[in-house]
């Protein structure tokens, strides 16, 4: 490794960081983490904070975990790689196929699709719902749904679904026939509606009427997050999940549920579907699949999706779709133990705990500082704290605020991410009361600075 002085004057000069402005990272170096344990992560000027951020909503175990390091260097000497395309498999990713569906059959899952990552998992879900819908004989259904705000990664078929215009403006023209129905974001929406149930029966009427000015035979499938994550934290109404699925059902629409974020425990449940009862159809995951440990994903499919492709007499079953990596041996190693350290830990049990109690700390906070706008969360590790410079007229921080606010919660100890003027939070689900009890500390001095 070079030393410290080369890493400082190469800093962003060669590397293109995703979700940044080259310049801007030239300007504003990027903090240069060089080691973690546990749930803390050390930069390269020796200063350890509390990871508030979990990596990317994703280190689910915590940076220590030994078990999914050793099955990672252990295969890395068995079976480094080999391709899983048609006419060639391999032991761990049979295994870890067989733990997958045994962690999702109670959301109805029963075929598993290995990627590379949260996106690669998306366009698997959107790809095969339309080869679904050819071989059942109605190849019309082309088109998707999905929610402002949801994020659904960067390829294109997920930006063409996804709800945020940041991801998607300086890439246009995305997918042809995707329409955003409304978030159920009860701070802001376009109905006004605060009460959470009443905006989910307004967003479900919303999604009929498209629907229905659509064609239902035009639509393959509804993609949503069970709880959206970057667009800032936002919990819907328990109703509303269902109200989709009971729409998906009665127009053939497939639906998505995408628990890139959602999956492995962090709502407190196994799953963010099973957390609002809802079983889909398919189901896109990565991030805690390995707890970051190694970039893996998984597209699930349940029975009625498998059955089409399985008992097809159309010839067109062929899935022509798959990552060089798809069932990485060493990345399936990752997931079988992943998988069994994430249940001998019961990881799910303490997110409902420590998600509460991040959750009612934030909304303390919330009666301390007017800058605080609203506070989303309280289901799970998901937390999400938006800051608005006028209360009253709601407006949005400005990002120079949210830039020092960030600094400041990082001096006092711990490392948050912006998701525009929000401040969101997914710590690593190992997180202790007292691991807790200092990020709020440390908000508390951000805030107090802002
Ligand atoms: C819900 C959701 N879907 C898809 C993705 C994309 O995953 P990746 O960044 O691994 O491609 C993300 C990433 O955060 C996500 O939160």
């Amino acid at each position: 490794m070079k030393d410290d002085n080369f890493l400082r004057e190469n800093n962003a000069r060669h590397l293109w960081h995703p979700m940044a402005a080259p310049a801007d990272m030239q300007t504003n170096a990027p903090k240069i983490i060089t080691g973690a344990e546990g749930v803390s992560i050390t930069d390269i000027d020796d200063n350890t904070v509390v990871d508030a951020v979990g990596g990317l909503w994703c280190v689910n175990l915590g940076y220590s975990n030994n078990t999914v390091k050793e099955a990672i260097a252990k295969q890395l000497y068995d079976l480094p790689y080999y391709s899983a395309f048609g006419g060639t498999s391999n032991p761990p990713a049979i295994e870890a196929s067989y733990a997958v569906r045994e962690f999702f059959e109670p959301d109805g899952m029963v075929r598993i699709f290995f990627t590379s990552g949260g996106s690669d998992s998306v366009e698997t879900c959107l790809r095969l719902a339309r080869q679904y819908h050819r071989l059942r004989g109605e190849p019309t259904r082309t088109k998707f749904l999905s929610l402002k705000k949801g994020y659904h990664g960067t390829h294109f078929g997920g930006a063409s679904v996804n709800g945020n215009n940041r991801f998607r403006i300086n890439y246009e023209p995305l997918l042809p026939g995707c329409f955003h129905m409304p978030s159920p974001y009860t701070y802001r929406n376009p109905f006004d509606e605060t009460d959470p149930a009443k905006l989910a029966q307004s967003i479900a009427k919303v999604t009929e009427d498209e629907i229905a000015f659509q064609g239902s035979n035009t639509i393959a499938a509804l993609i949503m997050e069970p709880i959206q994550g970057a667009g800032g934290v936002i919990v819907p109404d328990s109703s509303f999940m269902k109200l989709l699925r009971e729409i998906c059902d009665r127009h053939g629409i497939l639906l998505i549920s995408d628990e890139v974020i959602t999956g492995f425990g962090r709502t407190g449940d196994w799953s963010g579907a099973r957390h609002w009862g809802v079983q889909p159809d398919m189901m896109s995951t990565a991030k805690g699949i390995t707890s970051g440990y190694f970039p893996v994903g998984a597209a699930m499919m349940n029975q009625k999706v498998a059955d089409v492709f399985e008992n097809d007499t159309t010839g067109e079953a062929g899935i022509y779709h798959g990552y060089t990596y798809s069932a990485h041996p060493v990345g399936a190693a990752a997931v079988i133990a992943t998988l069994a350290e994430t249940q001998r830990l019961d990881l799910k049990t303490n997110a409902a705990a420590r998600g509460t109690q991040l959750y009612e700390g934030a909304l303390k906070l919330a009666d301390k500082y007017d800058i605080i706008g609203d506070v989303r969360g309280g289901h799970g590790l998901m937390t999400g704290i938006e800051i608005v410079s006028d209360r009253t007229a709601k407006t949005p921080m400005d990002m120079d605020t949210m830039k020092r606010i960030h600094q400041t919660v990082y001096e006092a100890g711990t490392m948050v991410r912006l998701g525009a003027h929000n401040v969101l939070m997914s710590p690593p689900l190992t997180i202790t009361e007292a691991e807790v009890d200092s990020i709020l500390a440390a908000l508390d001095k951000g805030f107090a600075a802002a």
